[in-house]
């Protein structure tokens, strides 16, 4: 296979319908898989990530039936049987690259009465996984991991018990990790974040039906134990917001720019991209407002922009972490000095977002400084990419992504052709 290769445009107007969102896809199956009843799920993110948890569940026993044939409308249907029909997989649960995969599924199958062994690619093996074992040991659950991290093999008990925990982090999926083991835990499981992280399982877990209690924008959440089953729902599936910012940075740095992005997720938990296309004087409107499953959804148009530079940090990092390498790019537009902080999460990624981010910044000709924390950026006010000194420009995206459709979409500003 030959590697991709982006050249300059002058033009970029398009309307696109943005895939499913990958968070609310995981967590349709999971769901949909311990429910009584048929959830369908529409606009389905079909990724490899996404595929691993449907596989995961049919391995234990789940029916899961899939039409991808309309690639504007992937859809599922899980036939669910409650949550005391999942039976022990008899092979092993392979889940590819998927960090959410792995979390959210190592807090469910710490209650389920049987063991489990789970697996990843080498990225996913190398990530790290003490962050919810501790937590779920604490509950009581028994897990083997490789110093810390993946395969993990997971003897699951029926006495785990409900915790009070302060995360360190604001990692959505610690948080949904413990609230899914809290579904099988004796008495009440808390989790309070230092910062909000994006609240997709909360928002479903309550349209599900299960006892939790949360209120927006609150950084604490509780659950008990399951005493009924969830009850089968319609879930369609919001446009990925974090999809959607790949096509907005390019209409914003491009001449000529302009996209409508249609049906995209708007959670306020996600939503900080947004923030910061305004703090960085982005022109883009937001229309036709609406709600999809407790998801609020929306249209965004965004065209040419006079980017200027800002200050990312503190509550806003977990409202944009996937989003950084594009507004890395954007900020590499801007006319000043934009400083990324507090965002050392990006460390342990699918790859470490903070130095591959900064690389690919450096391969673009940008001058730009790596922090502990995050990076400072110096703008090109709005000057194509210069590359360096060779004939083009080479990204080496070390498997992730996110740094590929960064590098895309730097691709279409660049006076040398990018090559991924
Ligand atoms: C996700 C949470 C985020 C995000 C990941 C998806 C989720 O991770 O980076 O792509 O679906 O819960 P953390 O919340 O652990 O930062």
């Amino acid at each position: 296979m030959t590697n991709p290769i982006i050249t300059k445009t002058k033009n970029f107007k398009r309307t696109i319908k943005i895939p499913g969102d990958k968070s609310i896809s995981h967590r349709s199956i999971i769901l949909g898989s311990i429910a009584k009843g048929r959830t369908e799920v529409t606009n389905f993110l079909t990724g490899e990530d996404c595929i691993c948890t449907q596989k995961a569940f049919q391995s234990l026993g789940v029916e899961i039936e899939t039409n991808f044939h309309d690639l504007e409308n992937p859809i599922v249907k899980v036939n669910g049987k409650g949550i005391a029909a999942l039976r022990q997989s008899e092979t092993e649960i392979y889940l590819g690259n998927s960090g959410t995969g792995m979390r959210l599924l190592t807090g469910l199958f710490s209650g389920l009465n049987f063991m489990t062994k789970l697996t990843g690619d080498e990225s996913l093996s190398s990530r790290p996984m003490k962050r919810v074992i501790d937590p779920l040991s604490q509950m009581g659950a028994k897990i083997e991991s490789s110093e810390g991290k993946a395969p993990l093999i997971i003897h699951g008990t029926n006495k785990l018990k409900g915790i009070n925990y302060t995360s360190p982090v604001s990692s959505a999926q610690i948080k949904s990790s413990l609230l899914l083991a809290g579904l099988n835990a004796d008495g009440v499981t808390t989790i309070i974040e230092p910062e909000k992280s994006r609240d997709h399982s909360e928002r479903m877990l309550d349209y599900f039906g299960s006892p939790i209690s949360y209120h927006h924008g609150s950084l604490e959440v509780s659950i008990k134990r399951l005493e009924k089953d969830l009850e089968a729902q319609l879930v369609r599936v919001p446009g990925d917001i974090s999809s959607a910012a790949f096509f907005m940075v390019a209409a914003a740095i491009v001449e000529n720019g302009e996209v409508e992005l249609l049906n995209v997720g708007i959670n306020p938990t996600r939503t900080g991209i947004i923030d910061v296309l305004k703090m960085m004087n982005v022109n883009f409107s937001i229309v036709n407002l609406r709600e999809d499953a407790k998801e609020p959804v929306a249209d965004i148009i965004v065209r040419s922009s006079e980017i200027k530079a800002t200050e990312i940090g503190g509550e806003l990092i977990p409202r944009l972490i996937d989003e950084i390498p594009v507004i890395a790019i954007l900020a590499a537009q801007a006319s000043g000095t934009t400083i990324i902080k507090n965002a050392e999460e990006l460390k342990v990624k699918e790859s470490n977002r903070i130095a591959t981010t900064v690389n690919m910044l450096k391969q673009l000709g940008v001058t730009v400084e790596e922090t502990i924390d995050g990076m400072i950026i110096e703008g090109l006010v709005g000057k194509a990419f210069p590359g360096g000194l060779d004939s083009h420009v080479v990204i080496d995206t070390k498997g992730d992504h996110r740094i590929a459709m960064s590098s895309d979409v730097a691709g279409l500003h660049s006076e040398k052709a990018v090559e991924i």
